[in-house]
């Protein structure tokens, strides 16, 4: 049986975290109607509420782990989904190496037990969410995507086992549509300011970091790293507004309803930043000074790398729009409205007033 492309109805996994809920957003501005699958431990249940006031339209949630399969079958007999956007698992890189094992039950064995529940309902259309950290640290840049799997860490390697699981599963059977979305560097938020990146505790990445020091509740941020052979010596990355790949994974997702097989496809610009070119975006984006401290580098850390981003708009017409600028815009908007994320004060659309402190 094909894909049942007729049912505007898409099942969301990860749909209330920070990429899901922006492609909660997009998938409803397409027409189509998200149910949210979230087991809310890194989600959180006012971005659902926020997608509503942004589109007019609540998401159902589904409160359960991508683990369950029971949830899952009932899940499947309930609605009559089109197809399923995959985007579940766990991504923390520090935290990966200290316990490799939960990313293998999560990332592993929760999309084993939702592709076999996909299966066993007759839903074969799958977006998956992965990484371009499946290239490593080698891959010459731009990185097309036939670049060999080099992860170097254990969520890495979670992300190239899945998509290789995936393959196997098509491979096996004709009747999947899949496509693997490799996202390279998501940043920004949606334009309204209502949803975005709140990471628990203190940031890793860049971008969400950099916003705490702009609205003051960090004090500075450390460069990792000034002596790579870059042009000013810092890391550059392709780093891609949320807002593109959230469009992205509807592009995938009409992809999908097309054809059969696999697809890996890589999500970014085709273009690199360095560190000190994303700060001083930044500082135009907020009108504010960014405390710097230089650092050494960052362990495991790679140089540089960015996307081949050709294949995206050959195979799903799909390219990012949206430049730097605007990504540090977006991000400075959403943190000024919500200096402590989506805990603590719970502006909607109707209320939120840019509060820095
Ligand atoms: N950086 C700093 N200071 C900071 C944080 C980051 O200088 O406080 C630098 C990093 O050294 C790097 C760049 O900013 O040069 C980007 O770092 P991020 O941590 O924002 O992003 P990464 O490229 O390290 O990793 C991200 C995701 C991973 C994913 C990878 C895929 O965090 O989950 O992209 O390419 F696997």
């Amino acid at each position: 049986m094909d894909p049942d492309v007729h049912s505007r109805k898409i099942l969301v996994t990860g749909g209330a975290g920070f990429i899901g809920s922006h492609a909660c957003v997009a998938l409803i501005g397409a027409g189509y109607l998200p149910v949210v699958l979230d087991s809310l431990a890194n989600g959180n249940i006012h971005a659902l509420h926020r997608i509503a006031d942004i589109t007019g339209v609540a998401p159902d949630l589904v409160r359960c782990d991508i683990r369950d399969a029971a949830a899952l079958a009932e899940l499947f007999k309930a609605h009559r989904f089109g197809g399923v956007l995959h985007l579940a698992g766990l991504k923390a890189v520090g935290e990966t190496v200290a316990d490799p094992l939960s990313y293998y039950e999560v990332n592993m064995a929760g999309t084993l037990a939702l592709v076999r529940a996909m299966g066993n309902a007759g839903v074969r259309a799958l977006v998956f969410s992965s990484s371009a950290t499946v290239y490593g640290a080698n891959a010459r840049s731009p990185i097309p995507e036939d670049a060999p799997y080099a992860a170097v860490n254990p969520y890495g390697r979670t992300k190239a086992m899945v998509e290789t699981m995936l393959a196997d599963l098509v491979q096996s059977d004709d009747r999947w549509h899949v496509a693997c979305l490799r996202f390279f560097n998501p940043v920004g938020a949606h334009e309204s300011g209502l949803i975005g990146e709140h990471p628990h505790g203190r940031p890793n990445n860049l971008m969400p970091y950099l916003s705490q020091v702009a609205i003051g509740s960090r004090s500075h941020l450390v460069v990792h790293g000034t002596d790579y052979a870059t042009a000013d010596g810092t890391g550059v990355r392709d780093y891609v507004h949320v807002m593109d790949v959230a469009e992205g994974h509807v592009a995938a997702l009409r992809h999908v309803a097309r054809e059969p097989g696999i697809l890996m496809v890589n999500l970014g610009t085709g273009r690199g930043a360095s560190v000190l070119e994303v700060i001083s975006s930044f500082e135009r984006a907020s009108g504010r000074s960014i405390a710097v401290h230089v650092g050494p580098r960052r362990p495991g850390d790679a140089p540089a790398y960015w996307a081949d981003a050709s294949l995206a708009e050959a195979r799903l017409g799909w390219r990012a729009r949206r430049g730097l600028d605007e990504m540090c815009v977006d991000s400075w908007r959403w943190q000024m409205r919500n200096p402590w994320g989506f805990d603590g004060s719970a502006p909607t659309a109707r209320n939120a007033e840019p509060s820095a402190h």
